[in-house]
């Protein structure tokens, strides 16, 4: 999901700690995967904060150990383990601390991460989180606990994230959960269910309470956000047995995007991820009504070969991926594209992997996240098909693929050279202290002098120069959204 579909081989991100409201007991909680684990972790942090427990950024203090876990690929699975044996060491000095895996690990895994994992106290499934407490008297009872169960209606609408290592200027908002798309490399439909979408107004108000703590950008968040559809609750695939009432009052991505914008007209609106299959002109008309919805679209492709997106079972051929791009540009030319690729899926050949190469040539996306194929088990893939590409050509087609994806983004980059742009304040420059960093709505990244700017400021700012992935500029003033 989204541009920051956070790769696994980055650390694991620990959330800072909140400040404390009498609570005693302490929580370490960590994240790994995809932005919709990090933002189940604030919910995670919400129903505990309940329970008594506040965060805390040091591991040995701890009293509860969560991490939030990914299964996308193999790798990030054994960054996981790799956890579970740090925590292990510290439990061997701190043998009261509980440790439990949340997510889709989890989920994947069930009882047998109690067995396999002698360290694991507790293991809870994605739609499990409010059966916490429960699962805690257990553990604290001293016996193992498990709640795997997917749900078919839970949305978490009624809990309010406690918002964890965030910068306090921008924020997820999750909109729907689950995937009905079984591609058939991906794990996510096993792990996460049935697509499901949240009450409109739960979603709102998130937005509204997060504009009045100031907060100036929010993404919403879902595996597939184009295919939201609210009808009073319930899995998407029930729609069609929807009363008529509820059928005739449905509302769609398009609208909610719009009904988003229109209520905090000064915050930045952004989604991941949009899957073209479901992607409409109602979207992309939407976005060109509204200024502050970001002319930004990250939009998976994993193949630029008809033959394999078949295979993966992805609902749209390379020509009409083509023309989405085409029509994309049209409403919105100056729209920043993102792509997610997988090198080596099975029975690829070197004229499919010369089709995604072209493919991106017809693109140029701005950014992209490239992975070599990993086979899950359980997936139709990992049925029906042979891992057959050895692991050398598909780390030389990824490597192809990077390269190509490099070139496109300098030439993105080098396109906005000359140009005045808007870029909303997120935190200080990682190379230097006396430069902020933010991003234009295209969501590339722009450093410049932090003068007497603050984070969370809007600010007109001169492009002089760039590097393949970011812009260098000169602040000019803030921007009409900060001065409106
Ligand atoms: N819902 C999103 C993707 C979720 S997973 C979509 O519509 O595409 C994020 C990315 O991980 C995917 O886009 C895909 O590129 C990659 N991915 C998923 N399963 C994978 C696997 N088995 N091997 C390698 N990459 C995989
Ligand atoms: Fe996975 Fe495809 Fe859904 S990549 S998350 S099954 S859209």
């Amino acid at each position: 999901m989204n541009p920051k579909v956070i790769d696994e081989n980055r650390q694991g991100t620990t959330l800072k700690t909140i400040a404390t409201s009498g609570n005693t007991k302490k929580l370490f909680i960590e994240s790994y995967g995809c932005q919709m684990n990090f933002s189940d972790s604030e919910i995670v942090a919400s129903i505990l904060a309940q329970q008594g427990y506040d965060t805390t950024d040091a591991l040995e203090d701890a009293d509860l150990v969560l991490v939030n876990t990914c299964s996308i690929r193999d790798k990030a699975e054994q960054t996981v383990r790799k956890r579970l044996e740090k925590y292990n060491a510290v439990k061997k000095i701190n043998p009261g601390m509980k440790v439990g895996v949340l997510g889709c690990m989890a989920e994947r895994l069930k009882s047998k991460f109690l067995e396999e994992e002698k360290i694991v106290d507790l293991v809870v499934g994605p739609d499990a989180y409010k059966d916490l407490p429960n699962l805690l008297s257990e553990v604290n009872a001293g016996r193992d606990a498990v709640n795997v169960l997917l749900s078919k209606d839970e949305t978490y609408g009624d809990i309010a994230p406690v918002r964890l290592g965030g910068n306090g200027v921008s924020a997820f908002v999750s909109i729907t959960r689950g995937c009905d798309n079984m591609c058939t490399f991906c794990v996510v439909p096993f792990t996460r269910g049935r697509e499901r979408s949240r009450d409109p107004q739960s979603i709102v108000s998130e937005v509204n309470d997060l504009g009045q703590k100031g907060y100036k950008e929010i993404t919403l968040l879902g595996q597939n956000v184009d295919s939201y559809l609210w009808y009073g609750g319930g899995l998407k695939k029930d729609f069609k047995n929807a009363s008529a009432i509820e059928q005739a009052s449905a509302m769609d991505f398009a609208q909610l995007l719009e009904m988003v914008a229109r209520a905090q007209p000064k915050m930045r609106i952004r989604f991941s991820t949009s899957n073209p299959q479901d992607m409409t002109a109602d979207v992309l008309y939407a976005m060109a009504k509204h200024d502050n919805i970001c002319n930004y679209i990250h939009l998976p492709v994993q193949s630029g070969s008809t033959r394999i997106l078949k295979e993966m079972n992805r609902q749209h051929t390379r020509e009409e991926y083509m023309t989405l791009i085409d029509t994309v540009r049209s409403i919105l030319p100056d729209c920043g594209i993102s792509q997610d690729m997988i090198s080596g899926f099975p029975t690829e050949t070197e004229q499919d992997h010369q089709d995604t190469l072209s493919l991106m040539d017809y693109v140029q996306y701005d950014f992209g996240f490239m992975f070599m194929y990993s086979e899950r088990p359980g997936t139709m893939a990992a049925r029906k098909m042979t891992d057959d590409v050895p692991e050398e050509v598909k780390k030389r087609r990824l490597n192809d693929i990077i390269i190509r994806q490099r070139a496109h983004s300098a030439y993105r980059t080098k396109q906005f050279v000359g140009k005045t742009v808007e870029v909303l304040i997120e935190k200080e420059s990682k190379k230097s202290a006396a430069h902020w960093s933010g991003r234009t709505p295209q969501n590339t990244v722009v450093v410049f002098e932090k003068d007497q700017y603050q984070p969370g400021d809007f600010v007109m700012v001169h492009i002089d120069d760039c590097t393949s992935a970011t812009l260098i500029g000169t602040p000019l003033h803030y921007s009409k959204t900060q001065n409106d």
